[in-house]
């Protein structure tokens, strides 16, 4: 496919799946807000009410009353369901994974040839994950386990903690963090269209039917509920990750989106329940944040100036630089010779040497803190080389007199 196409196809998906996930993610915070505001009613009103509640908003003030079940009498002509916003954000998620990750050689999925896992294998394991974390997950909320909730979200967390472990031997640091988001993502919009929607559907139906709704059935739909509530600010945190090397980028990465999960949980529980209850779960997750902070300020201190580079031999600029040309600038070119990038990639371009001192910084981020560059390490770049380029720009990039001048023509 030409890569216009890609990029296009990269673009309306992309813009689809955020506003889609907006809608979702919206309205499972509005729901949730909803429930834990309801107060008693302020004046008799028929049928099983759980609480009643009022907003100002739009410029007029709305009446909400929640009712556990509805008399075949209250069942009213129009009843609005909340699903396609979930349908929509796990398709449009599904195909945006195949566009950014399957196609164009995969070379944001499988790191290098190190890891020893083809193309095909790395697609077939990132879809058939997909799968086995619903089933996974499904089974083990549908068991016995599920009657005593602390441990089995124990169990989960364990299990999502070995599935982002494992992903990342497998894929790169980027791609694993994404998958478990897209696992996490699919468990979310299958709980909708397996778990809630039907269950919803059959105490409509029962309704209908001149019967009461099995009441049971709205709160296993409402557990359900919870758990997509929960895992909202996690998957988000996945979504995003890609913008922050040092996370996914971490030889510990694992471990930092393991920290993650529980900060964006517990960043929840306090958004919903304060700090009133359940301190153990604040006192988590700050626990949580803090370990992930010392884990990614540790690889930095490793490598910065002060600690790694303080008696390495001075570089120059040639030095510096033939290495850049050896294993950068096949992307990072005006014209990249690799096809999978017909423009540098996010408008990098390493062939001026005034422009690689002003992207000194963040070359030390991307190619010797974090090692994410090269991408997948596809060039071949050498720990050595990684070093010399540290200790270059550690001695403060120096360009020498041979390039002080103008730009050297290319
Ligand atoms: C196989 C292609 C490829 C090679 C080779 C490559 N890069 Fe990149 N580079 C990318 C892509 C794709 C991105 C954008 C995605 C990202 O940031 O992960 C990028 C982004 C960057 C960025 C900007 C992002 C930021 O965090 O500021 C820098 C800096 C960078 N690369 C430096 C390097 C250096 C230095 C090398 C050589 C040691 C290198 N790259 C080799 C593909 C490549």
């Amino acid at each position: 496919m030409p890569s216009i196409a890609i990029e296009w196809l990269d673009l309306a998906l992309r813009w689809v799946h955020v506003i889609a996930g907006i809608m979702w993610i919206g309205d499972s915070f509005l729901f949730m807000w909803l429930d834990s505001n309801l107060s008693p009613p302020s004046r008799p009103r028929e049928g099983a009410v759980a609480g009643e509640l009022w907003m100002v908003h739009s410029g007029g003030f709305y009446e909400v009353v929640k009712r556990r079940v509805l008399a075949p009498s209250e069942m009213p002509q129009t009843l609005y369901w909340f699903k396609w916003q979930a349908y929509t954000t796990w398709l449009s998620g599904l195909l945006l994974l195949g566009v950014v990750y399957y196609l164009g050689g995969g070379v944001y999925l499988v790191d290098g040839a190190a890891r020893g896992v083809g193309l095909g294998a790395a697609i077939g394991l990132s879809l058939g994950t997909l799968g086995a974390a619903w089933l996974a997950y499904d089974a083990l909320w549908g068991s016995a386990l599920a009657r005593r909730p602390a441990v089995a979200t124990l169990v989960s967390f364990a299990l999502l903690t070995a599935a982002g472990f494992g992903l990342t031997r497998v894929f790169s640091g980027r791609a694993a963090f994404l998958q478990v988001g897209a696992m996490l993502g699919t468990i979310m919009a299958a709980n909708v269209w397996r778990r809630i929607i039907p269950a919803q559907s059959q105490m409509v139906a029962a309704t209908r039917a001149g019967r009461t709704a099995d009441a049971a059935l709205g709160a296993r739909a409402k557990q359900r509920s919870i758990h997509n509530h929960y895992l909202t600010l996690p998957v988000v945190f996945t979504m995003v990750s890609n913008h922050f090397p040092s996370t996914y980028g971490n030889e510990l990465n694992w471990l930092v989106l393991a920290l993650l999960v529980v900060v964006g949980a517990a960043a929840k529980y306090v958004m919903n329940h304060r700090l009133a209850s359940n301190r153990w779960i604040v006192a988590a997750g700050t626990a949580a944040l803090l370990g992930v902070i010392a884990l990614t300020a540790r690889v930095s201190r490793d490598a910065t100036a002060g600690a790694g580079f303080a008696g390495a031999a001075p570089v120059s600029f040639a030095e510096a630089d033939a290495i850049l040309q050896r294993r950068c600038v096949s992307c990072h070119a005006a014209r990249p010779a690799n096809p999978s990038f017909p423009e540098p990639p996010n408008g990098i371009v390493l062939e001026d040497p005034r422009r690689i001192r002003a992207l000194a910084p963040r070359i030390m981020v991307r190619a010797v803190e974090t090692r994410t560059m090269p991408l997948g390490n596809l060039t071949g770049m050498t720990d050595a080389e990684r070093r010399t380029l540290g200790a270059w720009i550690a001695q403060g990039a120096p360009l020498g007199d041979s390039v002080e001048g103008p730009a050297r023509p290319r």
